[in-house]
């Protein structure tokens, strides 16, 4: 299984804070954006993980997450040359992805809770067809929307529709079986210009292979692509660490559970930090692990 994550936006909608930088590089709280999904794709036990990020972009990438060794995980960095669209993932990561199935994450959506990763756990352990996660919300027209019956099946697919057949908006997780990069060559750029992740799961969902997992109430979902949802989400992500005794979206911490590294790697990893709140609860979970 192969993971990937899509960090080349140009995150206009966030100028003048990300004109310089990509969005996943700014901070949700007390770490930077790019944490939540890697951390999420790393709860579902993916080790191998591609980040696709823009030709500038690159360095900084590399500066903050290495090759990943020191989370136990693989991390390849792909440039996106030109922002062709989200569904342009699968061809970039081609060779990459090498005929595995694979979990696709957008750059800048979070994901908060246990059911959250047994989900993603359950939709990997599917051979065949697509899975994608959808959170109620009470406007959904900024997002995929999919129109769902009864029985769970995907009726249909709009992006950013102005008059959402539902609320059920697509979260920008998704997972798909060998045959997404084929499907994905088929793709034709949309209205504005890019190979929509809409169309690739409309590709799955005509052929009934389209599964559509439903977020519960307690999943926390955050897209952070604009100034207040990227507050929201902080706000958010402080008011679970200041109340319970965890931080979420902590890879160093999902890596010692899942046994990627093992305690000593972790505290000499740690040791290399002057202790903040973030390496003071690493050194607490080592103490407890
Ligand atoms: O957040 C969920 C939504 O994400 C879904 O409901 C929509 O169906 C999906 O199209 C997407 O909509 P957005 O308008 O929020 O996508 P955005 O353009 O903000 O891109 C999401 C991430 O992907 C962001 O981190 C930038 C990155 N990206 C995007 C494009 C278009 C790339 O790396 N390359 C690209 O070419």
């Amino acid at each position: 299984m192969k993971g990937i994550i899509l960090a080349a936006g140009k995150g206009t909608r966030l100028y003048p804070a990300s004109s310089h930088i990509s969005k996943t590089l700014l901070p949700i709280y007390d770490k930077p954006m790019i944490y939540y999904p890697l951390t999420t794709l790393m709860s579902a036990g993916i080790r191998d993980i591609m980040i696709i990020v823009s030709k500038d972009d690159r360095a900084y990438f590399k500066r903050l997450l290495g090759d990943g060794k020191q989370f136990g995980i693989s991390i390849k960095y792909a440039v996106q040359k030109v922002q062709r669209g989200i569904a342009d993932a699968l061809l970039v990561g081609e060779k990459f992805i090498d005929g595995d199935m694979v979990a696709l994450a957008l750059g800048d959506n979070v994901f908060y809770g246990e059911e959250m990763y047994e989900h993603l756990a359950q939709a990997m352990a599917e051979s065949e067809g697509a899975t994608v996660f959808c959170k109620a919300v009470d406007d959904p027209r900024a997002f995929g929307v999919a129109e769902i019956d009864d029985t769970g099946k995907v009726l249909s697919l709009e992006e950013k529709p102005s008059e959402p057949k539902s609320n059920w908006a697509v979260t920008g997780l998704y997972v798909y079986d060998k045959n997404a990069c084929k499907y994905a060559k088929t793709l034709k750029p949309s209205a504005r210009g890019e190979l929509e992740i809409t169309d690739l799961n409309k590709k799955y969902m005509d052929q009934s292979k389209l599964k559509a997992q439903l977020l519960e109430t307690d999943v926390v979902w955050a897209d952070t692509g604009t100034f207040d949802s990227l507050l929201k989400a902080s706000n958010t992500i402080y008011e679970i660490e200041k109340t319970g005794r965890e931080i979420v979206g902590c890879p160093e911490e999902v890596a010692l559970q899942r046994g990627f590294i093992t305690k000593r790697q972790l505290s000499e990893w740690v040791s290399r930090f002057k202790l903040n709140s973030y390496y003071e609860y690493l050194k607490m979970i080592i103490q407890e692990h």
